[in-house]
């Protein structure tokens, strides 16, 4: 890649992969109100649908291309297989867990989504706060296909 196509997929990458961090800030305080007031499940099932899911993908495509496309590798060094497996799993959950969770609490069922859909974004927080740690440190070198 040249590195002025690598830094406009970098640059793509941060937004679209930090701002999923963000908007989960924000799911997570929501989620928080929302035992209080149910209507928010209206607006974060808006949320989970138009904004979390497309910044999950796009994260996920764009790390893919940045992997294969620089001397990083998909499966070269640690920090980036890891990353690459707990966002995969993160995308399975959000596409499928979270957003369901949360039209379910939306529809009325709050008793038993409600605390599910928290849980959700308290591990979903964890786990993008930990790959942005490993992103920035890069530990743990080489994998023996590196
Ligand atoms: C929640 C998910 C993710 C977050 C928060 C995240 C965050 C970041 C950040 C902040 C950087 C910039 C680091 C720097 O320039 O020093 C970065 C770079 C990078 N990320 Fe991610 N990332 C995520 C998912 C992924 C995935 C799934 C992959 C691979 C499949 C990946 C592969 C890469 C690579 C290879 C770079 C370095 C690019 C380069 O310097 O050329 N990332 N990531």
């Amino acid at each position: 890649m040249k590195p002025r196509v690598r830094k406009s997929w970098l640059l793509l990458h941060v937004i679209t992969s930090v701002g999923w961090l963000g908007v989960t800030i924000g799911m997570l305080v929501l989620a928080l109100a929302a035992f209080d007031a149910p209507q928010l499940y209206q607006a974060m099932s808006l949320l989970g649908d138009l904004v979390v899911l497309p910044l999950a993908l796009t994260a996920l495509a764009t790390g893919v291309v940045l992997s294969l496309g620089t001397k990083w590798g998909l499966v070269k060094y640690r920090w980036v297989l890891v990353k690459f497996v707990l966002t995969v799993i993160a995308v399975i959950a959000t596409t499928f867990s979270l957003r369901s969770g949360l039209h379910e609490a939306a529809a009325g069922a709050v008793a038993t989504a409600g605390p599910d859909v928290l849980v959700a974004c308290c591990v979903s927080l964890t786990l993008y706060t930990f790959n942005t740690v490993l992103s920035v440190f890069k530990p743990w070198g080489r994998t023996r296909w590196g």
